[in-house]
């Protein structure tokens, strides 16, 4: 028996796409047919990925996004409904770490983190829901089968590690929202689930792994390993597909036994 998993006809919408982890959703949900909205500020690497992605046949289109501006949210996520259509599956990746002893951590450090993370991710997804929402309730033009919201949180959300207390309190923060949405979202077809990768190589540590340090940290692993962006592609799919409309506030760990 096979299962394939097809998104053809849907419309995607990847914040943070220039880069590591949104950059492998966005190719990921376009080979699997869904048009794809790429979103984040660095425009010139969204357009080589959409490039790309138009090179293998996909689908996708760029705008710029800056989660910790609500106009820009706003304006974003018209902008994709124009350009592709009505969004069914939000993957809501945008996020940065910040490194400091909690005693070290400044107001700057703190609204870094948090407004990216937290606030960022709630204001993109709540303008998501509330056009899907809208269309489920037939006040909105556009055929409506479901919606898919798929909040990136982290291990850290679900066990803290040292010196990034803050980002762990920010990502417990976006499985908590990703529960409520799930409470309140899910009478409309809404999904929203989260999924909490464990250390992935990206841009956003890649430079820890070649230090004598990082070598230490991947020697503690329990398969002293650490994962590539596509090791969370059977994951994402799962979560994105028309077939989980059972699947709702789920926080489903990928991160290779680290944080059980
Ligand atoms: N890699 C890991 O080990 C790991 C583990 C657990 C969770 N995560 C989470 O996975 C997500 C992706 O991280 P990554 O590892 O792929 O890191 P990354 O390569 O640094 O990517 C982060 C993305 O977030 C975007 N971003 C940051 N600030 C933004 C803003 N103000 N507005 C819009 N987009 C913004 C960046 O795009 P622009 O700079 O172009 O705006 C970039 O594309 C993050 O939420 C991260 O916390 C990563």
């Amino acid at each position: 028996m096979s299962y394939t998993i097809d998104l053809s006809g849907r419309v995607a919408l990847v914040t943070g796409a220039s880069s590591g982890l949104g950059a492998q959703f966005a190719k990921t949900l376009a080979a699997a047919g869904a048009g794809v909205v790429l979103a984040g500020r660095r425009v010139e690497r969204l357009k080589t990925l959409r490039a790309e992605i138009e090179g293998n046949g996909g689908d996708a289109h760029v705008v710029e996004l800056d989660v910790t501006d609500h106009a820009s949210i706003k304006s974003a996520v018209a902008h994709a409904e124009t350009e592709m259509g009505t969004i069914d599956i939000l993957v809501n990746n945008s996020g940065v770490g910040s490194t400091q002893r909690l005693t070290e951590v400044m107001p700057e450090d703190y609204d870094f983190v948090m407004n990216t993370n937290t606030k960022g991710a709630f204001f993109v997804a709540q303008e998501v829901g509330k056009r899907m929402i809208a269309r489920a309730q037939g006040e909105a033009p556009g055929t409506f089968i479901g919606g898919r919201i798929v909040n990136i949180a982290s291990m850290a959300g679900v066990r803290v590690l040292g010196q990034i207390g803050v980002y762990c309190m920010s990502k417990a923060a976006v499985i908590h929202m990703t529960r409520a949405m799930a409470l309140e979202w899910g009478r409309y077809g809404i999904n929203v689930n989260a999924l909490c990768p464990g250390y992935i190589d990206t841009e956003i540590n890649h430079h820890q792994w070649t230090t004598e340090k990082g070598q230490k940290l991947i020697a503690t692993l329990p398969r002293k390993r650490i994962g590539q962006p596509q090791d969370l592609d059977v994951v994402l799919m799962m979560l994105c597909a028309n077939e989980s409309h059972f699947v709702n506030g789920a926080v489903i760990q990928a991160d290779d036994g680290f944080a059980v």
